[in-house]
């Protein structure tokens, strides 16, 4: 049977607060990524992101250009509420299959996980879309198999590849070294480059 992933499974997820993933802070992979970003006029999109820090650690870091994207109007009403001056119109409330524009980074967290496996080859083929040429995929991924009932939906670097290298030259897709601890071992730290 498939399960249902739908909008309303998500928001009935916050509403009752069963929220495993959520860490109240940017996962270190992603601060450090930022860290190191220098373009701060950089288009950046965040998918999937839930309640957001990375997103307001982003914008606090001055990327201005950066938007937050969710199915789910809850988080997103989270983080207007932290963050007030963030504009609306960089506030996606829209299913990421139907996202329309054009990224130079896209920040992967617990997003990928979080979808059906049989959207697995289109979430690469939408990223293609809407990341432009040359413009970067990057973040985590879980890179194994668990054994309990998903979300989230582990997976392995072999079958990653096949979704993304048409797509995408792959700069890194390596065992990440800085993890927070309950995760460590378990993620990818991946940097794609839009062919
Ligand atoms: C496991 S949560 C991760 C949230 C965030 N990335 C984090 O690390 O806290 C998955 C998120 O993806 C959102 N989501 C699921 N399917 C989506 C879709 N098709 N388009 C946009 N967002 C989606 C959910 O509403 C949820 O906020």
């Amino acid at each position: 049977m498939t399960q249902d992933l739908s909008k309303k499974f998500w928001t009935q997820r916050y509403e009752e607060g069963i929220t495993g993933w959520d860490i109240g802070y940017p996962s270190t992979p992603l601060k450090e990524y930022i860290d190191q970003l220098t373009n701060k006029e950089a288009k950046i999109l965040v998918p999937g992101a839930g309640n957001a820090y990375e997103v307001e650690y982003l914008w606090n870091q001055g990327f201005k250009n950066v938007s937050v994207l969710d199915i789910s109007s809850l988080p997103l009403e989270n983080f207007k509420k932290r963050n007030p001056t963030f504009p609306n119109d960089q506030m996606l409330l829209i299913d990421f299959f139907e996202l329309e524009g054009s990224f130079d980074l896209v920040l992967e967290q617990t997003f990928f996980c979080a979808i059906d496996r049989d959207l697995r080859q289109q979430y690469a083929q939408k990223m293609h879309e809407v990341i432009r040429s040359g413009g970067i995929l990057a973040g985590v991924l879980f890179g194994k198999e668990f054994d309990q009932q998903g979300p989230p939906f582990g997976g392995t670097k072999q079958e990653y590849l096949k979704y993304f290298e048409p797509y995408f030259e792959i700069k890194h897709m390596d065992l990440c070294t800085n993890s927070i601890p309950p995760r460590a071992g378990n993620e990818l730290f991946i940097e794609l480059i839009r062919k």
